[in-house]
């Protein structure tokens, strides 16, 4: 396994791939990897003659008081863990590597960025996106790999794909969860022992408005509500925003869903200093 630093060693070994005609599959994350990331690298192996993994935590998508100095790291683990799985490749860019003295320009996708996560982290998307278009012009990957886990994310990338023309497919990977239901993440390592055992409130109240859902209920309202009323059910978490979107257009749906129309469920909760999301999309029926 090649652990590539710079720029110019990923382009120079990308073209070698590209003549000896070698298709490969991105994986980009930000490190401290758990089976979530390790699922999408799994998919990504059976997919693809060689996989790339790229490691690099993006000061661009954390807000000035957001947590970007004290995001979990571990290289040293990471590596492990790749090497195990079979990964031909893990790009580990410095900082000035990505974002060299004088750099000066964005990615934006529009509208989809506002609403939900944009909303609470004003400029976050316009960071992933920026980064993201960096990584697939430099890795140049024929599919690349994101978790439903972050379904606005998902919906924007795929969108920026579009939008640029960039020659590539987006494969989503489903949610992998802990036992308890609760959606895994390198975050989860900052909850206190006794936020960690409410924290599956999520996921539960996620379930109860898709149950909703399920047996017929398509007042976008009641979905909500019900989210609500589980998660008001442990005062320890505060949520940002708890929604039942189109997923299409992330916008919220007010009052009744019409037929034909799937819904993204969705909700951010803080515990502590800790924010937590989850959600489930429910496809049109
Ligand atoms: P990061 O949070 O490290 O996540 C990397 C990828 O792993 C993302 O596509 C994310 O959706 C996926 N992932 C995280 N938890 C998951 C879970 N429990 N199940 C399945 N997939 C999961 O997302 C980012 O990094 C960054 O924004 C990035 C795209 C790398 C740009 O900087």
């Amino acid at each position: 396994m090649q652990v590539i630093e710079t720029v110019a060693g990923m382009v120079a070994q990308r073209e070698h791939w590209r003549q000896t005609g070698q298709r490969v599959g991105l994986v980009p994350t930000m490190g401290f990897l758990h089976e979530g990331h390790l699922s999408l690298v799994r998919q990504a192996l059976a997919d693809n003659d060689l996989v790339v993994i790229s490691i690099f935590v993006n000061p661009l998508q954390f807000g000035p008081q957001e947590d970007f100095g004290r995001y979990p790291r571990n290289l040293e683990r990471d590596l492990a863990l790749l090497e195990t799985a079979g990964v031909s490749a893990v790009y580990h860019p410095a900082l000035e590597e990505i974002y060299p003295p004088g750099f000066n320009t964005a990615v934006e996708v529009g509208d989809l960025s506002e609403s939900l996560e944009g909303a609470v982290r004003p400029g976050h998307f316009r960071g992933v996106t920026t980064v993201v278009a960096k990584l697939f012009n430099t890795v140049g990957p024929r599919r690349a790999y994101f978790g439903q886990k972050d379904a606005q994310q998902v919906a924007i990338i795929k969108k920026m794909v579009r939008d640029l023309n960039f020659p590539l497919d987006i494969v989503v990977c489903p949610t992998l969860r802990e036992p308890d239901g609760l959606a895994l993440s390198s975050r989860n390592v900052y909850l206190s022992p006794e936020d960690r055992r409410t924290a599956p409130v999520l996921y539960r109240a996620l379930q109860a408005a898709a149950q909703l859902w399920q047996s017929g209920t398509r007042d976008s309202l009641a979905l909500r509500s019900v989210m609500s009323e589980l998660i008001a059910t442990e005062p320890a978490g505060r949520p940002d925003y708890i929604s039942a979107a189109n997923p299409l257009t992330l916008l919220e749906y007010e009052g009744y869903i019409e037929a034909g129309q799937g819904v993204l469920l969705s909700l951010a909760i803080r515990f502590g200093t800790t924010r937590l999301l989850d959600n489930i999309l429910l496809e049109a029926n």
